[in-house]
């Protein structure tokens, strides 16, 4: 069964680790996440995009893939499942029909209507026992068609967001979707140890995790983040190993051709890479 991620991720502020958040998109992704989890003994966060999910045939696919991969698999890690970026009516379908976890991102909409729509998410959410995410500031570069400026959060919005009762939050700090540009100036650890000052132990969520650097990583985590979200370096591995499979001809060989073979080498490699990530966030063993 799905668990909400505010017990995990409550644990994981308290014991100076975060806990991955992974974002699928099919079958091979969502084993390959689970596997890695299994294998590392470590809680994780599994999450689809509204894109993705529509994708993978809805929310409801997505839920019962996950919840009866976590069955057949015998995975005893815990598991939960986050809709990531949703609008509002997507986090309000997602909390009715069984994720364990949303993210309301109402950083796009002027401040006031971000914090009253995420009033609204919390208190529908927390009737089913479901955790909340919200987002103030912007996190820069595109996600599946989600565009941000890259604004720095103000902490005093981020006071005001946490006083809604939400479980964490996502706060721009520097951070960008997708891979980081050359001349990148590194994350805004005063901004972060601000809004961790003002936020009192709330656990805080780093976006766009693909590309930062173990230090930096690690120097985050020592301030407050508990979550991180991986998605484009998933994709990248899974590309490569991919690639490698066809351009060495293993797809001309036998079966090679078989899908079940054919997206083998993509799927182990995002395995590895979970759990190489795991390893960075410290939360190995957690379970
Ligand atoms: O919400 C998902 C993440 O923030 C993913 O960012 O693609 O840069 O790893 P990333
Ligand atoms: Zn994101």
């Amino acid at each position: 069964t799905l668990v909400s991620a505010a017990d995990m991720l409550k644990k994981a502020r308290a014991g100076k680790y975060a806990v991955g958040a992974f974002n699928t998109n099919n079958l091979e992704w969502t084993k390959a996440i689970l596997q890695g989890a299994q294998e590392s003994n470590s809680p994780v966060i599994i999450q689809t995009s509204m894109g993705a999910a529509k994708y993978m045939g809805g929310y409801q696919v997505c839920i019962h893939l996950v919840e009866d991969l976590i069955e057949s698999m015998g995975i005893t890690v815990p598991v939960a499942l986050h809709l990531d970026h949703g609008e509002y009516e997507d986090a309000l379908k997602c909390i009715e029909m069984g994720y364990s976890s949303v993210m309301y991102d109402g950083s796009h909409l002027p401040f006031d209507e971000n914090l009253e729509k995420a009033k609204e998410v919390v208190a529908k959410a927390h009737a089913k026992g479901v955790s909340v995410e919200c987002e103030v500031g912007s996190i820069g570069g595109e996600e599946d068609g989600v565009i941000g400026s890259g604004e720095l959060a103000d902490p005093k919005e981020c006071k005001a967001m946490t006083d809604t009762g939400i479980d964490f939050l996502a706060a721009g700090i520097g951070n960008i979707h997708g891979s980081y540009p050359e001349n990148w100036a590194g994350l805004s650890f005063e901004t972060l140890e601000k809004i961790a000052d003002i936020t009192e132990g709330i656990p805080l969520v780093l976006h766009g995790g693909s590309g930062i650097p173990l230090d930096q990583i690690q120097k985050a985590i020592s301030l407050g983040v508990s979550k991180i979200n991986v998605n484009t370096e998933c994709q990248e591995v899974f590309a490569a190993a991919t690639r490698k499979y066809i351009e060495e001809g293993k797809d001309q060989i036998g079966k090679g051709f078989d899908p079940r073979k054919l997206l083998a080498p993509g799927t182990a490699a995002v395995t590895e890479l979970v759990k190489q990530r795991i390893e960075w966030f410290g939360s190995k063993g957690k379970a």
